[in-house]
């Protein structure tokens, strides 16, 4: 395998562990403030993320490559309210899309389309939660100041199903734009 790319896709695992260690952060933050509906959703998230963390170790070790765990450095953002929250997650996202695009770009010049094609599925995802931020963000707009529809939105919030853990790094199989 190409030496660069393995060792940006040893940097995108440390980003994606990241990704967790920050929503856990968030997540934690928002538990405080009495909206465990909101925490929930984030504490689903820190599993995706460490889901991504496990595909992408899994593509390294497939491919014979050393798999590094560097320290995770991770500055938690200062929440004050559920809006503060999913603003940073929205951030962030558009942090990580960065960081998957430039791995698109290496696999480009470096003419590695096993690893283009591998990127795909991540495309998909950073599709999704860009999207998923976004609309809570939206309707924390519509809520304004109102207690009473943050009470409901957090209730909303209680419902998104658990991300089931994938510890062997398997690549989902129906990953298709909006899955
Ligand atoms: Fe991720
Ligand atoms: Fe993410």
């Amino acid at each position: 395998m190409n030496p660069k790319i393995a060792e940006a896709v040893n940097e995108q695992i440390n980003i994606e562990f990241g990704s967790a260690y920050l929503y856990l952060a968030v997540s934690a933050a928002l538990d405080a403030l009495a909206m465990p509906g909101a925490a929930h959703w984030m504490r689903v998230q820190t599993q995706e993320e460490l889901n991504h963390a496990m595909i992408f170790m899994r593509y390294l070790i497939d491919r014979d490559e050393k798999v590094s765990f560097p320290a995770v450095k991770v500055a938690a953002p200062k929440i004050k309210c559920m809006a503060d929250a999913f603003n940073a997650a929205g951030e962030h996202e558009k942090f990580v899309t960065n960081s998957i695009n430039r791995l698109a770009a290496l696999a480009d010049s470096e003419k590695d389309f096993m690893f283009m094609n591998f990127l795909r599925f991540f495309f998909t995802e950073q599709l999704e939660e860009e999207k998923n931020t976004k609309a809570v963000t939206d309707r924390l707009k519509l809520a304004g100041d109102s207690h009473n529809a943050m009470l409901f939105i957090d209730a909303e919030l209680a419902t998104r199903p658990e991300a089931a853990p994938n510890p062997t790094g398997a690549m989902p199989a129906a990953a298709g734009p909006g899955a």
